[in-house]
């Protein structure tokens, strides 16, 4: 039924998870926009790493120390290849898009001043809105929020109004969390720095199916988190432009971070280092690159062209339930359905389907100002990855069709 150019019978071998059971039934995992499973590939590199290599990083002559330097500074070129930003001190290793972002709004304190505005889509994730109003409250300057559509889509022309010279910095998700909408941030670039603002996207749930090329985008900042594209947690980047990163002071102080440490003054370390204090995840980062070679090895317009095709299908059979809403239904969208049957709370659809070994996100989703729009206490959220299959989704339709007739 759907033409896949994929092996997905073969793919699945790959992640040891989707072979175990949940609940008496085979695991249906569609909470991948929480965290993405983890191919064996990736698992062996951790392995390796702490079998034969572990050791300190930049710190050490000695083999091992030498070793895993080289295997995460060769992963470091691994994503800024995949990204595509002009050089490798461009990418700075943190443990997420949250950390990344944090990193951004503290460096940019100094930068902004009473009368001074931000500009944050109304779709943000939390960790794209609380850093900014702290960032705000620190500075003096005001937060504005670009308005969304009844269909989760940006409101450009609601964008283009609130731009002014005031606006000197532009928050936006590449990819919605609890929507899937793909926002058009080539635009949105391009319009802020139009009028001199700097941009941060959330790429955290972009980038497991969207290749994004930083020069191409002229983006200032990006950030992604390695666990939504078949990496582990607590391992993510900041891409930052050169020019951005060298003004910016530290984030935080400690060891790496410095060229000279006296009691009188410390001088700090060049890029990435000056941004990278502390021990970092060493095999975090190793298997990151492992993550993204996984995906290539599988192609992101592949994996693109069938995460479509699932979305589709997914979408037309939950459509047929009685009662069921989705929210976001904007023209460009990743393979995500939120949505709710009418007098059922998320909640107890989420509880039954795990009973019946299907795995979704049931909430506010850590976006509380999209469901406030919407006047709901949050959805459910299936959310689709290329190891998914057809007959996962028909097993989804079925489950939920089944919850609401015990919970009508
Ligand atoms: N940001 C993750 C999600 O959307 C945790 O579920």
């Amino acid at each position: 039924m759907i033409d896949t150019g994929l092996n997905i019978a073969a793919i699945r071998k790959d992640f040891p998870i989707l072979q175990r059971k949940v609940n008496g039934y085979p695991l249906v995992y569609l909470d991948n926009a929480a965290t993405s499973q983890t191919p064996r590939q990736v698992i062996d590199v951790i392995v390796d790493y702490y079998s034969n290599y572990n050791a300190n990083i930049h710190r050490g002559v000695h083999a091992l120390s030498q070793q895993a330097t080289d295997a995460y500074e060769q992963a470091r070129i691994k994503v800024q290849k995949h990204f595509n930003a002009a050089l490798p001190r461009e990418i700075i290793f943190t443990s997420g898009t949250t950390h990344s972002i944090n990193l951004v709004a503290s460096g940019f304190t100094g930068f902004l001043k009473e009368g001074d505005q931000v500009l944050v889509s109304a779709m943000e994730h939390h960790s794209n809105i609380v850093p900014w109003q702290m960032l705000c409250e620190r500075s003096g300057a005001t937060l504005k929020v670009i308005p969304m559509t009844p269909e989760g889509e940006l409101d450009m022309e609601g964008f283009a109004s609130q731009l002014n010279t005031r606006t000197k910095m532009v928050f936006c998700n590449h990819v919605s969390n609890a929507l899937g909408t793909i926002n058009p941030i080539e635009t949105i670039i391009r319009k802020a720095h139009e009028v001199g603002a700097v941009v941060l996207v959330d790429g955290a749930q972009a980038a497991p199916h969207i290749k994004a090329d930083m020069q191409k985008l002229d983006v200032d900042f990006y950030t992604v988190s390695a666990h939504k594209m078949c990496g582990p947690t607590g391992v993510g980047i900041l891409y930052g432009k050169e020019e951005w990163l060298l003004k910016m002071p530290p984030y935080q102080g400690g060891g790496e971070m410095i060229e000279e440490v006296r009691f009188e003054k410390t001088t700090y370390a060049g890029l990435p280092h000056k941004f990278e204090a502390g021990t970092p995840n060493i095999a975090g980062g190793i298997a990151f690159g492992a993550a993204i070679d996984y995906m290539n090895g599988i192609g992101m317009e592949a994996i693109a062209h069938y995460e479509a095709e699932l979305l589709a299908y997914a979408t037309q059979k939950l459509l047929a339930i009685q009662g069921l809403r989705i929210y976001g239904t904007g023209r460009e969208k990743t393979a995500v359905i939120s949505f709710n049957i009418e007098g059922i709370h998320p909640y107890d659809i989420g509880t039954l389907l795990d009973q019946m070994g299907i795995a979704v996100r049931t909430g506010h989703h850590c976006a509380q100002p999209i469901m406030d729009y919407f006047k709901i206490p949050g959805t459910v959220r299936a959310s689709f990855s290329f190891y998914n299959t057809v007959e996962e989704v028909d097993r989804l339709a079925a489950a939920v069709e089944k919850a609401r007739q015990m919970l009508s």
